[in-house]
């Protein structure tokens, strides 16, 4: 609620030529991310295909290319004028929380095997979002059955 209260009565001084400098500097981010993400996918694609090795998970790669493009599409929508919204909460709260189940699951793969506290936590988070996510998908299979 004092969110919702707070008011924008405030005065943003926005300096000359500040918009065709973001603008500018979103049209570089997007080419940068378009490389990225091209680079990611290569190096994966190649990685699948026992043409490279990385100490990465693939996983790991996917997660990088996901994200890239997660932030692209935003940048994209700015650019573009659009807002962004979380219009559609449920995809952004399950995509959050696969991140974040990842996020666990790379914690919980990188630490020392002698380190049995750290691991049993970062797996517990797992877990927990892997509950999650679970529980999303069930009730989205409910809600279609209705
Ligand atoms: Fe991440």
């Amino acid at each position: 609620m004092l969110e919702k209260n707070l008011s924008n009565n405030c005065y943003i001084y926005i300096p000359r030529g500040i918009e065709q400098g973001v603008c500018h500097l979103n049209n570089v981010a997007i080419s940068l991310l378009e490389g990225f993400i091209k680079l990611k996918e290569k190096i994966l694609r190649n990685v699948l295909s026992c043409k490279l090795f990385t100490g990465n998970y693939p996983l790991l790669l996917e997660h990088i290319i996901r994200e890239a493009k997660l932030y692209y599409c935003y940048v994209a929508m700015l650019q573009n004028g659009q807002n962004i919204t979380m219009d559609d909460k449920k995809q952004v709260e399950l995509f959050g929380n696969q991140i974040m189940m990842e996020h666990a699951l790379f914690i919980r793969g990188l630490l020392d095997p002698t380190e049995e506290e750290l691991i049993t936590t970062a797996n517990d988070f797992a877990q927990e979002y892997k509950k999650l996510l679970e529980q999303a998908r069930k009730m989205t299979a409910q809600g279609r059955a209705n």
